[in-house]
């Protein structure tokens, strides 16, 4: 029996082209003892697979040319000698982008095409669904009346932000490319308003869409989208950074800080104004107090005499030559 598989040719130059992938076929592998054969029925397109083309390692292997294309797929098993598997059962398993595939059942789920449509497995009810689900309700923790803004909205992973928003009782508002998908957004999934980042200024148009500013921002796209976006941010904001498609098919990062190892480390970024924490001042004094007067604690001032210096001394601040704590000494003898 052949397989038909689609395997990864070279590294894209920018957007990918069809003439980045090859298409073999070669003899089908047959299962051995606690593995089982399956046929792909659905394939999952992932916007992260441009990394993987990229030399990105996925699960700790990267692409070579001649290797078929990874991917999540929807599949039938059709030969078994797997004690958990069975001829005719229906699986979620990374079969990558080929007609048959062997498995010992690691990572595999089965799913019952009785509860939902198979290919619901890859998206809503899959990966992409759970992304934007566990990514909105446990990082972006959304309250009722709190405006959610997310990116990519009518995507698998910002239809279901915009939708599980609308749902815990938040103001949903999508951005995306077309006006179909803006429409599509707000008559079908129920946003309250999309924007079209193609209709000018994105910074002044999420302000009319979302006047009291942004509580969640849930980022799919990066570069200038997200910029825009945090432009309008309310107090106490919270960002998910999700993804940056829009830096995917790029060779280099987009200037500015590159915020993908964000993703990568699950790190937080918070918002800090000093202010907020003034009612810790005598803690700090007492703790740092003490570590000074033990010796544990250093700090060093670059002491500038006299107020008429203070403009060169300030000058010598903002061109990073001062050296420890700039300081002017007004009054001397001080
Ligand atoms: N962190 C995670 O664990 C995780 C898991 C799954 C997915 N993700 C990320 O979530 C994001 C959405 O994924 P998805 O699966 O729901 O796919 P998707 O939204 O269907 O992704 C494709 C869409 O991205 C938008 N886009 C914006 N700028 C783009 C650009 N420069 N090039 C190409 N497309 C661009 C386009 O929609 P518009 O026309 O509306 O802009 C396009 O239709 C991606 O960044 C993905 O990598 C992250």
């Amino acid at each position: 029996m052949l397989n038909r598989r689609i395997t990864f040719a070279r590294v894209p130059q920018g957007l990918p082209v069809p003439e980045d992938f090859s298409r073999d076929a070669v003899d089908t592998v047959r299962p051995a003892a606690g593995q089982f054969l399956s046929k792909t029925l659905w394939l999952s397109l992932d916007p992260y697979l441009r990394n993987v083309m990229k030399g990105h390692a996925l699960y700790g292997v990267p692409l070579k040319p001649g290797d078929p294309m990874h991917g999540e797929t929807v599949a039938q098993v059709v030969e078994s000698l797997h004690p958990q598997f069975s001829v005719g059962d229906f699986v979620v398993a990374k079969n990558g982008w080929q007609q048959y595939a062997v498995s010992d059942g690691q990572g595999v789920r089965k799913v019952d095409p009785e509860v939902a449509p198979l290919s619901t497995a890859l998206g809503v009810l899959g990966m992409p669904g759970l992304t934007g689900y566990a990514g909105l309700i446990y990082l972006g923790e959304p309250k009722p009346g709190e405006t959610v803004l997310v990116s990519a909205a009518t995507g698998p992973v910002g239809s279901t932000v915009g939708q599980v928003a609308r749902l815990v009782g938040a103001r949903a508002i999508g951005i995306a490319g077309s006006q179909a998908k803006c429409r599509y957004a707000v008559e079908e999934l129920g946003f309250e308003a999309c924007v079209n980042y193609r209709d000018g200024d994105l910074r002044a148009l999420l302000k009319q869409a979302c006047p009291a500013g942004v509580d969640v921002y849930f980022d799919n796209v990066g570069g200038d989208v997200l910029a825009a976006a945090l432009g309008n941010l309310a107090l106490h904001a919270r960002v998910v950074l999700c993804g940056m498609i829009g830096a995917y098919s790029l060779d280099a990062p987009p200037p500015g800080p590159f915020l993908g190892p964000v993703v990568a480390a699950r790190a937080t970024i918070r918002g800090l104004v000093v202010y907020d924490h003034f009612h810790r001042l005598g803690e700090m004094r007492r703790v740092i107090g003490k570590w000074i007067r033990d010796g544990r604690f250093k700090y060093r001032e670059d002491v500038t005499e006299g107020l008429e210096n203070a403009p060169e001394a300030f000058c010598r601040l903002m061109r990073g030559e001062n050296f420890g704590k700039a300081l002017v000494r007004v009054a001397p003898g001080e």
